[in-house]
């Protein structure tokens, strides 16, 4: 009886402990590119997949870079601006690493990420750029983030356009 009361105790206790090393990737897509590379990448590191869905999808008039009245470009030239963002992630404490992706937009990471960001408590946990771009790098989206968020334990970036799997098993040390 003992033995069978320790052992259900240490499982309970492996469980717990198992919750919180979870690795998160989390990503918002709006035409697919990101979506791709966030399953690759949460397949290698073995990780669950999380999409930052917007309330409010966005339509391929919204994502029009040269009407300066679209969607898009009225959300990225006001900084205070915040998508909303549906389906919410119940346990993000079960989490201790997360990688967050998204399309590189004009220069850096779409408004939708800061709701995301500002959605949850990352408090000790470390957290991984992607993205996604049509060429610029991701050095921008990085440190605007690391500036806005400097509670946030948020390391660096990578750029993952076409990334191999040699690639993203590096990126996530797998
Ligand atoms: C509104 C908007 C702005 C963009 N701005 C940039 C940019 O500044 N630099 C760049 O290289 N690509 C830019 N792109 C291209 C996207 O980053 C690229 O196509 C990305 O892979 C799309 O990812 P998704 O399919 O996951 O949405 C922009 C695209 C959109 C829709």
């Amino acid at each position: 009886m003992k033995q069978i009361v320790l052992t259900i105790f240490s499982l309970l206790i492996m469980n717990t402990i198992s919750a919180q090393n979870k690795t998160l990737v989390a990503y918002f897509s709006a035409t697919g590119t990101t979506k791709n590379v966030a399953t690759e990448l949460a397949a290698v590191a073995n990780a669950d997949l999380h999409e930052i869905k917007p309330a409010q999808a966005y339509t391929k008039a919204d994502l029009d870079w040269h009407n300066k009245q679209s969607r898009s470009s009225v959300e990225m030239a006001d900084k205070s601006s915040r998508p909303a963002i549906t389906d919410k992630l119940a346990n993000i404490s079960d989490y201790q690493m997360v990688y967050v992706g998204f399309p590189i937009w004009w220069y850096t990471a779409p408004t939708i990420v800061n709701t995301f960001f500002e959605s949850y408590d990352f408090k000790g946990k470390t957290v991984y750029l992607f993205a996604t771009s049509g060429g610029s790098t991701i050095d921008k989206a990085v440190s605007d983030l690391q500036a806005a968020y400097p509670g946030i334990n948020i390391k660096s970036g990578r750029l993952l356009n076409f990334a191999s799997k040699k690639e993203l098993q590096e990126f996530c040390g797998k």
